[in-house]
Parts: C-alpha cells; sequence; structure tokens
C-alpha cells in the first residue's frame, strides 16, 4: 500500500455559481442563467453527509461575492449567514473548509465599473474580503483568493469567450495586473483580522514539454512554462502560505511556419474525457516537481474529468494519486487533494453536459448518486492511500 503522509487532506471542490442555484446578481447570471443547478444552497447538509459517507475530509468550495455584496458597499447579513451555516456543518461533520473568495464569478455592480480592467478594483476586493473575514473568519483556516486568474483573464479578456467577452492583449493583462493586487491587498487584510488564517491561490499550471526534445521547442516551452506557470506565482509569492494547484492539462509543443495555433497540443491524445482534453497523469508529477522551488506546502485544489460513462474516472484518479505519491517520495510537501467535482454542475460556457461529478446529478429531479468511482476515491481517502502497480 503507498500511504499519504499523516493529516493528508481529502476532499473534492465545487464552486458557488457553478453548483448553487439561484444566484441572479452575478456577471454570469445574464450570459449564461445556471437557472437552480445542483440547488446545492439548500440541499448543502445532505450533500456533506454523502462527502463524509466518501470517506472524505476536507471541502472546498467558494463565497458567491454577489450574494454577500449585492450592491456596493451593501452587504447581505443573511447571505452571510447562510454562509455561516455551511461552515458550522462542516464544523460538526469535521470536514475542513477551503474557501475561495472568487471563482471567477462577479457582482454586476463591479463589472458596471469595468470589471478587473478598474484600476480601483483590488481595492472593491479588499473591502469584499475584509467584511467576510470579519464575519466568517473565525470558522475558517484555508483561504483561497482567486480561482485560476490566468484562466479567468484568458477567457474573459482575451479570447472573448465568458463575461465581459473582451478580446484584447492588453485588457487581459491589465486585469492581470490588477488580479495580483487583489491578491496581495487581500493576503494581508486576512492576516490582519485572523491570526490563524493561511492564504493560498488555486492557480491552473500546465505540464509543457518540447515535441521531441528539439532545440526550437525546447525554448518555446521555457517561454510559455514562464509565461503561463510561473510570472503569476513569482509576482504573489511573499503573499502565500500556501499554493493550490489546479491540474488539467499537458500540452506537447511543436514549433511550426505555417500555422501559430498549431503550436500545442501535438500531444498522443491517446485518452481523452468527454471535454475532449487529454488524460495525462505523468504531467502531474512534473508540474509539482516545477512547484518545489517556491517551498510552499502545496494542495491540489482541483484535478478531475468529464467522463458521463464513468469509464475513465477510476483509472484516472488512481493514476494521478500515484504521480502525486512519486512527487511526495521526492520530497515535494503535498498535503491535500481536492477531485473537481463533488457532483455534476454547470461547466461554464460547455452548460450541464459535462459529467465531472463523483456524484451523479440528476438536473430533473435532482437526485444524487454516487458514481462507481467514488466507491474506488471513497476507498482510498478512508485508507490514506492505495496500490501503485
Ligand atoms: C477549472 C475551473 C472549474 C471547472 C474545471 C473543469 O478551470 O476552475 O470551475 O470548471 O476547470
Amino acid at each position: 500500500m503507498d500511504k499519504f503522509p499523516d493529516g493528508f487532506l481529502w476532499g473534492s471542490a465545487t464552486s458557488s455559481y457553478q453548483a448553487e442555484g439561484g444566484i441572479d446578481n452575478s456577471d454570469w447570471s445574464k450570459f449564461f442563467d445556471a437557472g437552480l443547478s445542483c440547488d446545492h444552497y439548500h440541499r448543502f447538509e445532505e450533500d456533506f453527509d454523502l462527502l463524509r459517507k466518501l470517506g472524505m475530509n476536507a471541502y472546498r468550495f467558494s463565497l458567491e461575492w454577489s450574494r454577500i455584496e449585492p450592491e456596493q458597499g451593501k452587504f447581505n447579513s443573511e447571505e452571510i449567514e447562510h454562509y455561516k451555516e455551511v461552515l458550522l456543518a462542516l464544523r460538526r461533520k469535521n470536514i475542513i473548509p477551503f474557501v475561495t473568495l472568487n471563482h471567477f464569478t462577479l457582482p454586476i455592480w463591479f463589472t458596471e465599473k469595468g470589471g478587473w480592467l478598474n484600476s480601483k478594483s483590488s481595492g472593491y476586493f479588499e473591502k469584499y474580503t475584509k467584511e467576510v473575514v470579519k464575519r466568517l473568519g473565525e470558522y475558517v483556516t484555508f483561504w483561497i483568493t482567486i480561482n485560476e486568474p490566468l484562466v479567468y483573464a484568458g477567457n474573459s479578456y482575451f479570447s472573448g469567450k465568458w463575461p465581459p467577452q473582451k478580446k484584447s492583449f492588453f485588457s487581459a493583462a491589465r486585469a492581470i495586473r490588477n488580479l495580483i493586487k487583489a491578491h496581495k491587498k487581500s493576503y494581508y487584510s486576512i492576516h490582519k483580522l485572523s491570526s490563524s488564517a493561511r492564504v493560498g491561490i488555486a492557480k491552473n499550471n500546465i505540464f509543457f514539454e518540447p515535441y521531441k526534445n528539439k532545440v526550437i521547442n525546447k525554448v518555446i516551452v521555457k517561454v510559455v512554462d514562464y509565461f503561463w506557470n510561473r510570472y503569476f506565482l513569482n509576482a504573489i509569492q511573499k503573499e502565500l502560505d500556501f499554493l493550490g494547484l489546479n491540474y488539467y492539462f499537458h500540452n506537447r509543443i511543436r514549433f511550426k511556419f505555417s500555422s501559430f495555433k498549431k503550436w500545442k497540443n501535438n500531444n498522443d491524445n491517446k485518452k481523452v474525457t468527454d471535454t475532449g482534453w487529454e488524460i495525462y497523469p505523468e504531467g502531474i508529477y512534473f508540474v509539482l516537481k516545477g512547484l518545489k522551488e517556491y517551498r510552499k506546502p502545496i494542495y491540489i485544489t482541483e484535478n478531475g474529468l468529464a467522463d458521463a460513462k464513468d469509464r475513465f474516472r477510476e483509472d484516472f484518479i488512481k493514476d494521478h494519486l500515484c504521480n502525486i505519491h512519486k512527487a511526495i517520495r521526492e520530497e515535494v510537501d503535498v498535503r491535500g487533494y481536492f477531485h473537481w467535482s463533488f457532483m455534476d454542475n454547470l461547466e461554464w460556457d460547455k452548460g450541464y453536459g459535462k459529467k465531472f461529478g463523483l456524484i451523479e446529478i440528476d438536473f430533473d429531479t435532482l437526485e444524487r448518486k454516487i458514481r462507481p468511482s467514488a466507491n474506488y476515491y471513497a476507498k482510498t481517502c478512508k485508507e490514506n492511500g492505495l496500490i501503485c502497480g
């Protein structure tokens, strides 16, 4: 049996807009109405019982900023109270919360002021953080300020896929600068208000490798690795108590004169998920090795796949965990793993068709069903280990 370190956290993750339902005051509400989603907002008790039954001892979720601060400077006490109830339920069930302050969605008032392009945006975020930590700080140790800042900036300001659908390199760069400031301000505010808090970020890092080890490909790998994997972390490394890694992608880079777009994804794609993403568990080992230099405790804050038929999920979990275990044996300080996702939910612009859940949701009846792979994961959580071939 390959055992994980004592005290290792075993969990899964969701985000407010993707799972709660009934959010009508955020930028996404207009762009893609999530409707009732999983109704996690009302069914959290029952969901946490399932989580516990599956042997997990940690849960990552996000607070919905648009619920807490529906109008600028006006905080909604009832909504804050709701999240307090959520946190108390977790406490009663001995589940450690990892609380994300912002998982992509934004209050409408904030976007009307220019969103993350506004030079005051980091200050607005800091105010929201302060109010939250004043009211909920005693129930939370682990805070994640912002989820995947570069994915967000890329989709919202560069490729135009997500609201506010901008397509400008300069806007994306500006948003990233403000997200860095927001993280830093929020880091110091949290620490001022809560002495026991640990503050981190959830960062999507990709395993880039050069096609056939050619020099030109190696050079490109160095550049993209720096900008995607390191730039943001370098900027905030003094303001990080731990590092959250979201791992989904591997890109084998192959330079082509003919087409800029064909540079990436020269992967073998032997196995792909329902979103067409290659399954490449070795990549998480290399990404973790790359993060070692930051000398921070690492939590895998997301890792998972869309797999409606549950054909690959068990092997996916096993193979990723075995690669994480290998990194731990080589002294990478990994302290927890959160599978994405606890349950099926809204996969952003891709809709409800992509099934990432350990738990299957019937979106007509909202019935929860445990997928077979979830039982495998439960066994691993309970035994704090697994058998790697
Ligand atoms: C990540 C997001 C998460 C989920 C997964 C599949 O980029 O953080 O909300 O959509 O992808």
